[in-house]
């Protein structure tokens, strides 16, 4: 099967096609660096044994798309490619609808001339907004409160409508919680440029010793400890859940939605105990106010995946903590730079 893996060199690209290469798949990474560094490429290719096919190219390209997808023989797409950080999405609104929401249909209109006709989608459980109570079911209804936000929910729409429209085609709306850790093997893993945003790069920042502490957002939240909780999942675990989405929807005409989540809720200061544990070194950190727009808890339920794909998230906190320690100490810089 060979698959166009559009932002195959960022965090969650570059661990699936990993699993995919050892599924038996082919992926033709499509990426143009602005988030990834292509020294990821030597790395793919030092653990699973092969190098994949990289074409260095911006998903609004359309015309180099057909190309690529017709020279490859490709048969699905999946979508990871586009731009994530929350509060820059809100100094830059033009750049995240232009990437995210213009891409996407781009793609999709490539994909179309192309004669490709599987896609599956990176979305996210932000999709959910403040949700009224939890575990979360996919049938929750969906809001969004920033520009990021408001690009996936944009993009779901416009999917759900292209395939009602299309119905020969399989779309897969995969709604990602909160993915963690690194492949075992210490050899890939999250690289954020900058401050990281999210909670574990910057947890792991500070055991490393790049940064003096973590600012804890409030400690007020209607949650055992008072902060907030969330659906860690180990981005090995979401990469077999693009496997098994591949597998087992891929070819099946219609619109497809899961949440990929393990059905676990831990708090920020669960997260900062496990990773003191399996990094032996202290995570001192401060309690600061809030962060605008986070919400108190948000957990999966699961069940759906498990059921429809055959899919469950098995790798527990220990290794989600252990795996990140493990990049983190070897590559305390992240990737080689160019
Ligand atoms: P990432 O930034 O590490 O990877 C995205 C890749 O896309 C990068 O390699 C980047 O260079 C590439 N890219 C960006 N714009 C592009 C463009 N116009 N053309 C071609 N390539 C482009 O991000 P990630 O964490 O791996 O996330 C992958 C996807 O999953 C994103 O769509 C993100 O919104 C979604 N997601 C991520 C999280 C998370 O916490 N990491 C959670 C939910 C959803
Ligand atoms: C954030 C994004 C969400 C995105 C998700 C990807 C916001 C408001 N939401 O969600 O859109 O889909 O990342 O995984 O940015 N925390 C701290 N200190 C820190 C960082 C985080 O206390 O330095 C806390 C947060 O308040 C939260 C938890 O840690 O309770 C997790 O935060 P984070 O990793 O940013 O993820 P989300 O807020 O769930």
């Amino acid at each position: 099967m060979n698959v166009l893996v559009t932002g195959g060199m960022g965090y969650i690209g570059s661990h699936t096609c990993i699993q995919m290469i050892q599924s038996g798949m082919t992926p033709v990474i499509f990426d143009n660096l602005y988030n990834s560094k292509s020294s990821v490429l030597d790395c793919i290719e030092k653990v699973s044994g092969t190098r994949p096919v990289f074409i260095n190219g911006d998903i609004r390209d359309k015309s180099l798309l057909i190309k690529v997808m017709k020279e490859h023989d490709i048969e699905n797409v999946i979508h990871f490619a586009g731009l994530k950080a929350v509060g820059e999405s809100v100094e830059k609104p033009l750049e995240y609808y232009d990437n995210n929401v213009n891409g996407t249909l781009v793609l999709v209109d490539a994909m179309r001339e192309a004669n490709v006709k599987s896609l599956v989608f990176s979305s996210s459980a932000t999709v959910y907004g403040d949700p009224a109570s939890v575990p979360i079911t996919e049938d929750f209804p969906t809001s969004a409160t920033n520009p990021y936000g408001r690009s996936k929910l944009m993009v779901e729409e416009c999917l759900t409508d292209f395939q009602k429209a299309n119905s020969d085609w399989s779309i897969t709306l995969l709604r990602y919680f909160n993915p963690v850790g690194s492949h075992p093997t210490g050899e890939l893993g999250e690289d954020p440029q900058g401050i990281p945003n999210n909670l574990m790069p910057f947890v792991s920042q500070v055991a490393v010793g790049r940064r003096e502490f973590l600012s804890v957002f409030g400690n007020d939240y209607p949650t055992p400890d008072g902060t907030g909780i969330r659906d860690y999942i180990h981005v090995m675990d979401l990469s077999d859940g693009h496997v098994a989405a591949l597998e087992k929807v891929g070819a099946k005409h219609g619109l497809h939605i899961y949440n990929l989540g393990t059905g676990n809720g831990y708090s920020v200061l669960d997260m900062v105990k496990a990773f003191e544990s399996a990094s032996g070194k202290p995570v001192p950190y401060k309690v600061v106010a809030r962060r605008a727009g986070d919400i108190a808890e948000c957990w999966a339920d699961p069940a759906k995946a498990v059921t429809e794909l055959g899919w469950k998230a098995e790798r527990t906190l220990e290794e989600m903590t252990q795996d990140t320690w493990r990049w983190q100490s070897s590559n305390p810089q992240g990737y080689p730079s160019e």
